[in-house]
């Protein structure tokens, strides 16, 4: 079976809490973030090249998928002449290894017509990884569409990243002995603009709990997938630096707080619970944005954890 690891809703929520609390949220951010350490566990970390790709679980339009497509293309891509880069984000990920994990866009599987159903289990989602033939140098990432329930979603959290066994190797073979080998890891994210963005897309949209201020423009002009898209990121940093269970992460280990998720609600310097922080405003649209990625394209990207520092790295 596999390990799940998620909580994005749960910490946002334990954040906006410890935000209500507080007397003022300026002075939240004047003693800075709660010091937070990942401890290494010491098992494997993805490292390398993979390939991530993407099954399309219910209807979305080419402009939906090419969002998401081109923030997974440029996770990877030599920096664009604009600064901050998405590939300047992922860089981070490198501090927790010397051997980088290089994430490419593979392929992408459509399944407009829902073949398993409106409702998916976690189980459900482990088999719509497996479609797209995972294997060890890839990641399988399962993005369903608003009108998709899933199991918790909303309720607990706004996505999940996981492993599984791949197709299972001989008794007795040398490779049934090596632990994880025949593992793949996986991520599943929700388009959340139907049923819960105050929760899996804020802060593009108004926040369920907690200290409320305006939404920002989302930099894709789709709250659903914008939203989509900071979840993701949040999850593969946590799969390559936690792929299997033992890598970086603090607490317990079925909710752990990953490489993002030791950050969660941060996006920009002088952040503070119901604040992203200082973002990039691009002057024509009002859109906030931290990251530039191919085609000149922009998102918003969470802070990451940097294992060097032990600080919440911010692009702006
Ligand atoms: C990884 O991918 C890069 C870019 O495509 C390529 O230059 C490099 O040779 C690859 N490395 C390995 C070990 O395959």
């Amino acid at each position: 079976m596999a390990h799940r690891y998620h909580s994005l809703l749960v910490l946002l929520l334990a954040v906006a809490v410890a935000g209500a609390g507080a007397a003022t949220p300026r002075q939240l951010f004047l003693v800075t973030q709660p010091a937070v350490t990942l401890t290494n566990h010491h098992g494997q970390l993805l490292t390398g090249n993979h390939s991530v790709n993407l099954l399309w679980y219910g209807r979305f339009t080419t402009a939906q998928r090419a969002t998401v497509a081109d923030f997974v293309a440029s996770l990877s891509s030599p920096a664009p002449a604009h600064s901050p880069s998405v590939s300047s984000w992922w860089a981070t990920t490198a501090r927790y290894h010397p051997g980088a994990a290089r994430l490419a866009l593979g392929r992408q599987v459509l399944d407009p017509s829902l073949s398993l159903g409106r409702r998916l289990s976690e189980a459900d989602l482990a088999s719509l990884a497996a479609r797209l033939a995972p294997h060890r140098g890839s990641v399988a990432v399962v993005i369903t569409a608003p009108d998709v329930l899933v199991d918790g979603f909303c309720l607990s959290h706004c996505g999940l990243h996981a492993s599984a066994s791949a197709a299972a190797p001989p008794k007795g073979s040398p490779r049934a002995a090596t632990r994880g080998r025949g593992r793949f890891a996986y991520v599943w994210v929700g388009d959340s603009s139907e049923q819960c963005a105050g929760e899996c897309a804020w802060p593009f949209h108004q926040p369920t709990y907690g200290p409320q201020a305006p939404p920002l423009v989302a930099p894709n002009a789709d709250v659903g997938m914008d939203g989509v898209v900071i979840n993701l990121a949040t999850l593969l940093a946590g799969a390559v630096t936690n792929p299997y269970g033992g890598g970086y992460f603090q607490g317990p280990a079925e909710a752990p707080l990953e490489a993002v998720t030791a950050c969660t609600g941060v996006f920009g310097a002088g952040a503070y619970p119901g604040y992203p922080g200082q973002l990039s405003v691009d002057a024509a649209t009002g859109a906030s944005f931290n990251a530039v990625g191919v085609a000149g394209r922009r998102f918003l990207l969470p802070a990451m954890w940097d294992p060097k520092t032990s600080q919440c790295f911010t692009l702006v």
